[in-house]
């Protein structure tokens, strides 16, 4: 019988499937994810691990975890787990790709829109008492139909946001690993961002990327807060020289209330909600329950994490 830990509540009853295998599952209750050293005391007995992606696994969590086998990433992504370091101890590294890619390009759609037609601004007009009358002059935003987007990352997530963005009459051009960003900054009118963090990517928009968009330009990111220089991104704004930015993952989560990107008119800042739709995160379970019950059964995972 192996011993199943999970740091945090998940939606749905997959749990229940570990129990049904026979194994010991430990359910962590609170809201907030653990701290180092209480991850250490979680791993200390486990064989299987539930992570969300706020747990950070690094080698001194794995140096606490003789016993583990398997760590199943409630996330499409895995940046927040040394995976390398947890392959060398025979450790699997599963996440829960495919399952969340319509939720997640839905809310890309929704960012672009919002920014596009500058809903922050709008609603905060409303909200604070400063809409006087129909105003043929106010909140003019970017029209979809012909406006150029940029989608940087060309997975499954990317294509399916291209997808999205044709039907609403956008030209769409995909930037995949080699992709030369400086020939195609200046044309885009929207750039948004899915590819994942890794050591190439990170900071993959910074202020020369930044300076090399038109001004009136809109930068989504539904993918990870470190793909982004925030502070030559919250720069390019006060200085007029980006004309909005949509974003669900920022660097820290959650933000800090005083952070000025919070303050600035066209700017959408959500709380990185690219998954949560029921189903998305209902099969997101379902699959990190998979990839620890194969493994704990001595299979490959299903859904391993990419090396
Ligand atoms: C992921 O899965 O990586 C998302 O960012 C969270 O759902």
């Amino acid at each position: 019988m192996a011993i199943v830990h999970v740091t945090r509540q998940l939606p749905g009853d997959a749990l229940q499937r570990i129990t049904d295998a026979g194994h010991d599952l430990v359910v962590r209750r609170e809201l907030m994810p653990p701290e180092a050293a209480e991850l250490r005391r979680i791993v200390a007995d486990a064989d299987g691990l539930i992570t969300t992606l706020s747990d950070r696994i690094n080698t001194e969590i794995l140096d606490a975890a003789p016993r583990l086998k398997v760590i199943a990433n409630y996330a499409v992504g895995s940046d927040n787990i040394d995976v390398q370091a947890a392959l060398r101890r025979d450790i699997a590294v599963g996440v829960t790709p495919d399952v969340l890619t319509d939720a997640t390009a839905d809310l890309t759609l929704a960012l672009l829109l919002g920014v596009a037609r500058q809903l922050p601004a709008a609603a905060r007009d409303v909200t604070d008492g400063r809409w006087k009358t129909w105003d043929p002059q106010a909140h003019l935003g970017l029209e979809l139909r012909g406006a150029r987007l940029l989608v940087i990352g060309a997975g499954r997530i990317g294509r399916a946001v291209g997808e999205r963005a044709a039907a609403f009459g956008m030209q769409v051009d995909y930037a995949g690993r080699d992709a030369d960003l400086a020939a195609l900054l200046p044309e885009a009118d929207v750039v948004t961002l899915h590819a994942p963090l890794t050591l190439e990517t990170r900071k993959i928009i910074g202020a020369e990327q930044l300076a090399a968009m038109k001004p009136s330009a809109i930068l989504i990111n539904t993918a990870r807060g470190g793909l982004v220089d925030q502070d030559a991104l919250v720069d390019a704004l006060e200085r007029g020289r980006l004309g909005g930015a949509g974003l669900d993952v920022t660097t820290p989560e959650p933000l800090p209330t005083y952070d000025p990107l919070l303050e600035l008119p066209n700017v959408l800042v959500l709380p990185h909600i690219g998954s949560a739709t029921v189903a998305a995160r209902h099969r997101m379970t379902e699959l990190a329950v998979g990839n620890v019950l194969a493994a704990l059964a001595g299979e490959p995972l299903p859904h391993p994490a990419k090396t």
